[in-house]
């Protein structure tokens, strides 16, 4: 049961529910102490058995507490200008050019559900769902409150936190405000982060958290490719099935940092939030400011149940339910098929064949509107262009749907060419400073989506072209990051609104067509995934894992994406070999192996295959609707690393562990290799399972196949035809069923 006290006597505030605990206390001053946080803990609960205070010297106290430095707590939202001279969770500027702060303990209240921003993506819950506890700080001499809320759910190992500030007094400013921060007294040593850039998004890089800090951020203006809002503490033996793991995941796309200061004591304060470089926030009387929600998430089984916690969890509490209930389409997208290059008879070609191989939904990518035949123009004007599409976007909506498929398209409402009707009519909409230059990034300017104005022009035109039409999926990309920050709508001391204004424009936008189109899904893109994060989530129920579809590359980057984000939301494509990335080959098993791993679809030409591969095509689409539900809804678990070795292999298990489907991957051949055992997971010891496979077929109990594990010998040196390698690409699909 969830459950949230306040001990008055102890001063102890305590949530829990059948899995975790995380306790806050209230410490002599006023100030919150960070506790616990970790597996459910019984019983009553007293500071001393957290805390031990004793007199240092050379340490200097809190007036009036002999004892007490907030230098050596344990800290719960650590705040700058009295004794805590570690990295503060909050800086703040007063009239008087002050930066001190002094917030103390006022009230608290707890409520069943749970309280939602309106403008930023946030998590949510019903009032069987979830407890909400608001711990309510003054600082008396600023009039000022802090308001830290924290909600626990039902039978989940997630607690998820955000801050809010109300101004009261003079006008006052923000300069840096997380949405959470704790000290945490354990042996966590190290992080897993998610890193890379454009074409190999997040890939999994372990750092150790040593004396000092460690960080990672964005200053892109969108969450980026290049570090994901998301980390993973973890302890010196912690692996994917064991030892402790603390995940800490923003719902935020924009700016952020996260970051953990290990202390001259071995404390570790952990803080996560945005991004306060150029971050700089007034609050006028009667003014507020709230922060993204942080979603915490603990095990004490390692990884893979960390990353199940995330992905049950967003499926539940963050995407939409009414995506959750349906099946999602398999689509098709031209992109690599047709790039700029096609007309309608194309594009028919293409779903027509679509159809014939069981596809659901066709997607038009770049290319429909204005004068687009190459990526140097016509952004921003979203009016269909008449000599690639004649009868519009509404004729081949139609004529889609009565070939039997859905239509989707896709737009790039952040961005504008210079030539462009939009550019020409108003130079004054994109991002930067007048009489600087502004820097392109692909031929293209930003829009500056901090001015409502901007937004309206672009939900105008795009409503002007899909209103009435029968639209059921949109792919919304971004393909360039922020450069010269500057905003003509901000005055000169508020430009450190920028960034965070920039994304509430972008999520603005967002909500205002989900709201007219409730049946439009939408897919996140930011040249790929240099924007897949929590927020986009709330939004955009998948999001295209990246630009790279060559299916080696994808065992990392998916595999890596698997930390925190469900398999239901990772855009997953077969495409055209060589492989328009890499230039790679291979085979047209091997791609489908890795797409079936995500949402599943098609990006190439499917007339230029042979007859055999439309019949493996046909195969496939089947194969993946047979599984889709098993796909989507399963437990996931990474099994073998991309990252180490030369083998991947990870599975779905059902709830009842009675279905199980494992992707297994040999990248390159090995002549005369031995013997390698799979050892799966997830399945029930006791139970006997029929295991369907070219590697092996029988009937085997649970705790044979995950302790033993299947044999594997794939290759071998050959003079006999019949013991050749079997070459580089290897994949293995593995049916495990209950008998
Ligand atoms: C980005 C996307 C691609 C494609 C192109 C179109 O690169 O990630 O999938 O949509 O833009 O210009």
């Amino acid at each position: 049961m969830m459950n949230i006290t306040y001990d008055e006597k102890n001063k102890i505030f305590h949530l829990c529910n059948e899995k975790i605990s995380y306790v806050i206390g209230v410490l002599p001053n006023g100030h919150l102490g960070h506790f616990y946080f970790g597996k459910k803990l019984y019983g009553n609960l007293t500071e001393e058995m957290f805390i031990r205070r004793q007199y240092k010297s050379l340490t200097n106290y809190i007036g009036g507490y002999e004892n007490l430095s907030l230098n050596t707590e344990l800290c719960e939202y650590p705040t700058f200008g009295t004794t805590d001279l570690r990295e503060p969770a909050l800086m703040t500027k007063s009239e008087n050019g002050s930066i001190i702060t002094n917030f103390e303990f006022v009230d608290y209240d707890i409520n069943k559900g749970k309280s939602n921003s309106d403008s930023l993506p946030h998590t949510f819950a019903n009032n069987d769902q979830a407890l909400t506890l608001d711990i309510t700080l003054m600082d008396k001499t600023l009039s000022v409150k802090l308001v830290h809320t924290y909600t626990v759910f039902k039978n989940t190992n997630v607690v998820v936190r955000k801050t809010k500030m109300l101004n009261n007094g003079s006008p006052i400013s923000i300069t840096k405000i997380m949405s959470m921060s704790m000290d945490l007294s354990s042996n966590y040593s190290d992080w897993v982060q998610l890193s890379g850039d454009w074409a190999r998004e997040r890939h999994m890089v372990k750092r150790i958290l040593d004396h000092g800090i460690t960080k990672i951020e964005s200053k892109a203006g969108s969450s980026g490719a290049i570090h994901n809002p998301g980390v993973v503490l973890t302890t010196p033996n912690t692996d994917e099935s064991t030892g402790e793991a603390i995940g800490v995941n923003l719902v935020y796309s924009g700016n952020f940092e996260i970051s953990a200061e290990r202390d001259q004591n071995d404390v570790l304060r952990v803080m996560a939030g945005i991004n306060q470089f150029m971050f700089d926030w007034t609050l006028m009387k009667g003014e507020s400011f709230e922060t993204p929600e942080v979603v915490l998430a603990y095990s004490k089984e390692g990884l893979n149940d960390l990353s199940h916690t995330y992905h049950t969890f967003f499926r539940h509490h963050l995407i939409h339910p009414k995506w959750i209930n349906e099946r999602k389409p398999i689509l098709i997208n031209n992109w690599e098929a047709t790039y700029f290059d096609f007309d309608e008879y194309k594009i028919i070609e293409i779903a027509q064949k679509a159809k014939e191989v069981g596809i659901d939904l066709f997607v038009l990518d770049d290319g429909w509107f204005g004068n687009r035949n190459n990526d140097k123009e016509a952004l921003g004007d979203w009016a269909v262009n008449k000599e690639k599409i004649p009868n519009g976007i509404d004729g081949l909506c139609k004529r889609i749907n009565e070939i039997g498929l859905d239509f989707g398209i896709w737009i790039e409402p952040e961005m504008v060419s210079e030539n462009s009707n939009l550019y020409r009519k108003h130079p004054d909409y994109i991002i930067g400073e007048p009489g600087r230059p502004s820097s392109k990034g692909r031929h293209q300017l930003m829009l500056d989506f901090s001015r409502p104005i901007v937004v309206d022009e672009i939900f105008n035109q795009l409503i002007q072209t899909f209103d009435g039409v029968n639209i059921r999926y949109i792919k919304w990309d971004m393909n360039r990051t922020i450069t010269e920050p500057f905003s003509i709508g901000l005055s000169k001391t508020s430009q450190g609104e920028f960034y965070h204004r920039y994304i509430l424009g972008v999520y603005d936008l967002y909500r205002r067509l989900s709201n007219r189109y409730p049946n439009i899904l939408f897919e996140s893109c930011s040249a790929g995934g240099n924007r897949f994060d929590a927020g986009m989530l709330f939004f955009a129920p998948q999001t295209w894992t990246s630009d790279n579809t060559d299916a080696v590359e994808r065992l990392k980057i998916q595999y890596g994406t698997s930390l925190f984000y469900p398999l239901y939301s990772m855009g997953s494509h077969i495409s055209d070999i060589p492989n328009h990335q890499t230039y790679r080959n291979t085979t047209y098993k091997f791609r489908n192996d890795v797409a079936m791993f995500g949402t599943y679809g098609f990006e190439l030409d499917l007339n230029r295959l042979s007859d055999e591969e439309i019949k493996s095509t046909i195969e496939y689409v089947e194969q993946f609707k047979l599984k889709q539900q098993l796909i989507h809804n399963g437990r996931f678990y990474r099994i073998e690393s991309p990252f180490t070795g030369n083998t991947t292999a990870w599975s779905v298990v059902n709830e009842d562990q009675t279905e199980c489907l494992v992707g297994f991957y040999q990248v390159l051949a090995r002549p005369n290799q031995g013997i390698q055992r799979l050892q799966l997971k997830g399945l029930d010891d006791s139970r006997l399972y029929e295991v369907k496979s070219s590697l092996y077929n029988g009937t085997v109990s649970g705790s044979y196949l995950m302790n033993h594990g299947i044999i594997f010998t794939p290759s071998s040196n050959g003079y006999s035809i019949n013991r050749q390698t079997v070459g580089d690409f290897q994949s293995y699909l593995i049916h495990v069923n209950a008998k």
